[in-house]
């Protein structure tokens, strides 16, 4: 049985993945295990407000199966202990900043058209699995990310230049709130928890407001997690969502091989703008 489970594994597997896979080991062996950098002090601050016990764990970077065996090396945990030194444990919450190699096939395998000849924005691409994904799963012309953080533009900029990426990516080092042209150009922008965890209500609105104005292009789609209406609804940014994109319902239920999350591919949502 475990044969014939690998052997149906495999079927999902191909060259793409393996070159994604090698990305993701280059990537890791430059970072911290949590994949924070020290420059991202407002991420921090704003993780140590969180209620709840929260781990970081980038799911680009690391599969369920690196997460097992991190755990088991004792390096890594998936529960606390409520009491200390007692065995009442719980388990913990797990943020990833990335999406995971699964959502991204999912993303341009299932969620979008035929890339061919179009744009793509990642706002907030951080250690580029968006625009690596994109290059190796579709045939966008362009994968563009814009990214505020100097230290993660610098990574994305050593992987495009060892993969020999750069004839379909730009890394962009900015905040997407001054790049009117890119995002008025593009043909699918992403928005994956970009604000919620890096800016202050007050900037988010701001933010939300700059990318509502000028992502305006008809049929354009936007990529979000979560959900618009879950990001908008605590903030007073006065955009209605009615009047500027539909909602186009997508399948979760695909398997992606033998990582595959529903739930977690459930959070990924598909807008075309009116
Ligand atoms: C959750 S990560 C998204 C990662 C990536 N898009 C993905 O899906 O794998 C959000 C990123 O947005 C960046 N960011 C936050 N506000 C930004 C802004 N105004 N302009 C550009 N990047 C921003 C953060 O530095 C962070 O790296």
């Amino acid at each position: 049985m475990e044969n014939f489970l690998d052997d149906f594994n495999e079927f999902f597997w191909d060259n793409n993945d393996a070159i994604l896979q090698n990305i993701a080991e280059d990537l890791r062996s430059c970072m911290p295990v949590d994949a924070m950098l020290e420059s991202e002090h407002r991420a921090i601050e704003k993780m140590k407000q969180k209620p709840e016990p929260t781990i970081h764990v980038d799911a680009f970077l690391y599969s369920d199966d690196i997460v097992d065996a991190l755990c088991e090396e004792g390096k890594m945990s998936r529960h606390y202990c409520v009491s200390c030194g007692s065995h009442q444990i719980a388990p913990l919450a797990f943020l990833s900043h990335s999406f995971s190699r699964v959502e991204l096939k999912f993303l341009y395998q299932h969620v979008l058209p035929d890339l061919t000849g179009k744009i793509l924005i990642d706002t907030g691409s951080r250690l580029g699995a968006v625009i690596f994904g994109g290059y190796l799963y579709s045939s966008a012309a362009q994968l563009q990310g814009v990214e505020i953080n100097a230290d993660f533009c610098r990574l994305q900029e050593m992987i495009l230049r060892k993969y020999h990426f750069a004839d379909r990516i730009q890394v962009i080092q900015a905040d997407v709130c001054t790049q009117a042209s890119f995002l008025q150009a593009a043909d699918v922008v992403v928005l994956n928890n970009v604000f919620e965890y890096f800016l202050e209500e007050a900037e988010q609105c701001r933010a939300w407001i700059y990318i509502n104005s000028n992502v305006r292009k008809r049929g354009t789609f936007l990529v979000t997690v979560p959900s618009l209406e879950e990001s908008l609804h605590r903030l007073q940014t006065g955009i209605d969502l009615s009047q500027w994109v539909k909602e186009i319902q997508l399948d979760y239920n695909v398997y992606l091989g033998k990582e595959t999350d529903e739930d977690a591919l459930s959070h990924i949502h598909l807008y075309q703008v009116l």
